[in-house]
């Protein structure tokens, strides 16, 4: 018996190293010996292959490589593509990279996977509004394994700018106006995209963008100049960036803006300073698709052979499709005003990643995966759940909705009600529209073959026809109800695509007009990608559902959703202004010196329009309603460095299950720089059956109560701070406390 424990522990210590042996680290796991090999490969490299990794060029629309790749890889002067894709075509590529060239390095194949590759989710910024992380990341390692299958190890998203200016398209494509919840999303997308190990198959490694302040572009005009306070850009607009880093996202992307004059793709203080010295960013910065050549029309370059000079000495690794390091190193390395070091660091830190992804012990992708893992029943089924999830109920008087499966006659009215192109949004990886169920097919699906479902288009998206309205109003008239389908074309949104008014284009909102004077019950269901102007919607219609543009299961996920079978509860991450003029408008606005009054002429507001937002920040409804209560703070006053805990009574007080989202605000009343009238520092999406109540609790601790001073210090200052729970963010419960 006594003979047995070091028997035992002998067993044992061989098992362990067994399965250590078995199951060596990924070359991700193992920091040193990256580092080894990179310089190992370094010390080998001629000047061109060097530059070669620092280059990426796009290839042809289709998937396809370029004749010339063939060639520049067989010679080791490309590190990456971006769109080859498919087909095996990858592979094809790669093996020249790694049988034909002289020193085998693999190329990294790039490929825009925002919300999906062939299974389409909704628009970021529908995602964000389920106010439910876990959704996106569920989403984006969706997206990650599908875009895998095609051969890709690299997606450039998350995007996670912050907008505040719905005018700008490309609002679409990020988490909305606030970078707390900017910050949750872009976390949960890092994670989704590369899990904790982006070696592992069915993983591709994210890239963090734009990198920095594109969001901000003035008159919401995209590639448009930002101007503003290093202040401004630390606390609202750096935050989801630094997020990215903290989940160890491997690449950024330098932007198109210029920032307070400095083009973003030569800047040596956000590339520089704030990503390597600060926060000690070790991956890639990738430029944006000819941004280091557009230098010259910023007027920041004089030639392309400067343009190429400031770019990389800023702080870009690698240029997307201009050539200009290529064309320019050589000459600048011989006049010395590129060094060999920072060559050598552009490289070090691209092969780095390159070898983190595993792609030097295994640079190929089974080609069989895209056999089966496109749009599988799984895919689509989270696509549905997460569409559903994304969705805002934005009005619902007298319980218009949800309606009843058992409805006679319904009449599914506009352009967007059988429209399968845009609910895919403006990126749509390689999403099709075939297999896009439209609204008036996820109705079809839903309703018993007792219910008679009417189509009519009434009019396109765009033009001044009305020349289907009359068959519109009357599908409305001969039914029991009608669904109003109106919003934006998938090419309104995204790249390129600023609009100068947010109304509803063509003559949608006249076609919603004639169907409500119908005097049917009218409900209008918004397929768009950013927010709209809808006053006389909201003002004369009584139910309004926001689908965004919730990908290849929307028609199914907004059928979920009228007929009750998805209790809608998400939230706006972006204020709805009432008209176009009010823009930019954000709940976490500075207060002035002048707030506005009603009744006072001389307060900050308009003297044509009211001041306030159609629909405030993190507003939504929910067929069943809940009551906040019991707001509790742990302490009244704490110290700077100390923790204080928020809790409150959640309940569903309606007769339906439903999800409520429980939003945390906080004021710092008075400080060394104005702080906003409130600022988002928690939240929470719960469930609750009818009846239930539960406490949500929340912990605040320096990192949500302090700001950057005029130092750019992070401080917590001494005073009055005020706590506010509520459902949204005009509806809140307040409490106060203070810092000593
Ligand atoms: C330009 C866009 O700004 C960027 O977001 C995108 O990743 C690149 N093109 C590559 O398609």
């Amino acid at each position: 018996m006594k003979n047995l424990r070091p028997l035992s522990l002998l067993l044992y210590l061989i098992v362990v190293l067994a399965l250590l042996l078995s199951t060596p680290p990924s070359s991700a796991q193992r920091p040193n010996d990256v580092e080894r090999r990179v310089n190992a490969l370094l010390a080998q490299m001629t000047l061109a292959e060097k530059l070669g990794q620092l280059q990426q060029l796009d290839g042809e629309g289709n998937g396809n490589f370029r004749p010339e790749h063939l060639d520049l890889v067989r010679k080791g002067l490309l590190g990456s593509t971006l769109g080859v894709r498919n087909g095996g075509r990858p592979n094809q590529l790669q093996r020249v990279a790694v049988e034909e060239s002289r020193l085998k390095i693999p190329l990294l194949f790039g490929f825009d996977t925002i919300h999906g590759y062939r299974t389409i989710f909704p628009i970021p910024l529908g995602e964000a509004a389920s106010w439910d992380p876990s959704l996106a990341e569920r989403s984006s390692s969706i997206a990650a394994k599908e875009a895998y299958a095609a051969g890709l190890r690299w997606t450039f998203a998350p995007m996670v700018d912050i907008a505040r200016d719905p005018r700008w398209g490309r609002i679409t494509e990020g988490s909305g106006e606030d970078p707390f919840l900017g910050a949750a999303f872009a976390r949960a997308r890092v994670r989704g995209f590369q899990g904790g190990d982006y070696s592992q198959p069915g993983k591709i490694l994210a890239c963090a963008k734009h990198w920095v302040a594109y969001g901000a572009a003035e008159g919401g005009r995209d590639y448009n100049t930002t101007e503003m306070s290093e202040q401004t850009l630390r606390s609202i607009y750096f935050p989801p960036f630094k997020a990215a880093v903290d989940a160890g996202v491997g690449t950024f992307m330098s932007a198109f803006n210029a920032l307070n004059g400095v083009p973003t793709s030569a800047n040596h203080f956000t590339l520089t300073t704030v990503l390597r010295d600060e926060w000690k960013f070790d991956g890639f910065v990738v430029s944006d698709y000819t941004s280091v050549k557009e230098l010259i029309n910023h007027g920041y370059a004089a030639n392309d052979k400067e343009a190429a000079l400031l770019a990389l000495n800023a702080g870009v690794d690698m240029e997307m499709v201009s050539r200009l390091f290529n064309q320019h190193g050589p000459e600048l390395l011989q006049e010395k005003k590129w060094t060999q070091a920072t060559i050598d660091e552009a490289v070090r830190r691209i092969l780095r990643i390159k070898f983190r992804l595993g792609l030097f012990d295994h640079p190929y992708v089974d080609e069989s995966l895209e056999k089966t893992a496109y749009l599988t029943v799984d895919n689509r089924a989270v696509a549905r759940e997460v569409a559903a999830k994304s969705m805002v109920l934005l009005k619902n008087d007298r319980d218009t909705l949800p309606l009843a499966k058992t409805v006679r006659s319904i009449a599914v009215i506009g352009p967007l009600a059988d429209d399968k192109r845009s609910p895919l949004g403006w990126w749509s990886g390689d999403g099709r529209d075939d297999d896009t169920v439209t609204p008036l097919a996820g109705i079809r699906n839903k309703v018993s073959a007792q219910t008679t479902v009417t189509y009519a288009k009434g009019c396109d998206i765009t033009g001044d026809s009305d020349a289907g309205f009359a068959e519109a109003v009357a599908a409305a008239r001969n039914a029991d109800v009608a669904l109003v389908f109106v919003g934006e074309a998938k090419d309104m949104v995204g790249e390129a695509a600023s609009r100068a008014t947010l109304d509803l284009p063509g003559r949608q909102m006249d076609l919603v007009k004639q169907v409500a004077a119908a005097n049917r019950p009218t409900i209008v269901v918004l397929v768009n990608g950013r927010p709209p102007t809808i006053g006389w919607i909201v003002d004369n219609v009584p139910a309004i559902l926001e689908s965004w543009m919730g990908g290849t299961e929307s028609g199914n996920a907004i059928a979920d959703i009228l007929f009750g079978d998805v209790n809608p509860g998400g939230k706006l991450p972006v204020t709805f202004p009432r008209l176009t003029g009010q823009v930019p408008i954000h709940y976490n606005h500075l207060n002035t010196g002048r707030p506005p009054e009603a009744s006072n002429r001389y307060t900050s507001k308009y003297f044509d329009a009211p001041w306030t937002p159609q629909f405030p920040f993190g507003f939504g409804l929910s067929y069943t309603q809940f009551k906040i209560s019991n707001v509790q703070i742990s302490a009244a006053q704490i110290r700077p460095e100390g923790t204080i805990r928020v809790s409150a009574d959640v309940e569903n007080t309606g007769k339906r299950a439903g999800d409520e989202v429980v939003q945390l605000y906080v004021r710092d009343v008075a400080a060394s720089i104005a702080r906003p009238v409130k600022e988002l520092k928690g939240f929470q999406r719960v469930t609750l059956q009818p009846g239930q109540k539960r406490s949500v609790e929340f912990v605040l601790s320096a990192e949500h109560l302090g700001f950057y001073n005029r130092d750019m210090k992070f401080v917590v200052e001494p005073g009055e701070f005020r706590v506010m729970v509520g459902a949204n963010s005009q509806d809140v419960i307040e409490k106060t406390f203070e810092v000593k």
